[in-house]
């Protein structure tokens, strides 16, 4: 399956609203979801929502185990999560870097709720729901925000704070 290519921060598509998934058939759902995934492993990213490679639909894919990007995190589980929701339970924020595949080559550092519950449908239109932390909570908060419009810069409260991966990096600041 191809590997599409992913819309950059300034593409007013990321800007968008999505809407909401009503069509599970395999015909609908199969080649974005591969597409989607082949999309995100070949770029090493944590997550990919919909609208990143151009569709207009709420779903996003996530999922960290031993990504090269993302060396000193926990694992997130590899999850399809289709019009989903989230319910905050602990809203203290926590600051945490964060990168996007619409973002290239830059990292920063934005506040997020800490402890969330998101809920939506799988692949098959079954309902899931589940309770997240750390940085599992981080990454489904950031995919759908995608869904709505909203990129990680736009969350962040110090600018000062966002950056190139390789200035960071050589400052030791990615921590
Ligand atoms: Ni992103």
């Amino acid at each position: 399956m191809p590997i599409r290519p992913v819309l950059r921060m300034g593409d007013p598509f990321l800007l968008q609203q999505t809407e909401a998934v009503s069509d599970f058939s395999e015909n609908f759902l199969a080649p974005i979801l591969a597409d989607m995934f082949d999309t995100m492993a070949h770029l090493n990213g944590a997550g990919l929502a919909a609208p990143q490679i151009g569709l207009p639909w709420q779903i996003v894919i996530f999922g960290v185990t031993d990504n090269p990007r993302y060396p000193d995190v926990e694992p997130v589980p590899t999850t399809v999560l289709i019009n989903p929701r989230i319910e905050i339970i602990d809203d203290a924020p926590i600051y945490g870097w964060e990168g996007c595949l619409s973002v290239p080559g830059m990292r920063g550092k934005v506040p997020r709720p800490s402890k969330i519950r998101y809920s939506g449908l799988d692949t098959k239109g079954e309902p899931f729901d589940r309770v997240a932390e750390g940085f599992h909570a981080r990454v489904v908060q950031h995919e759908v925000d995608h869904l709505n419009g909203v990129l990680y810069p736009m969350r962040m409260d110090d600018l000062s704070e966002f950056g190139f991966i390789e200035e960071l990096q050589a400052a030791q600041r990615l921590n």
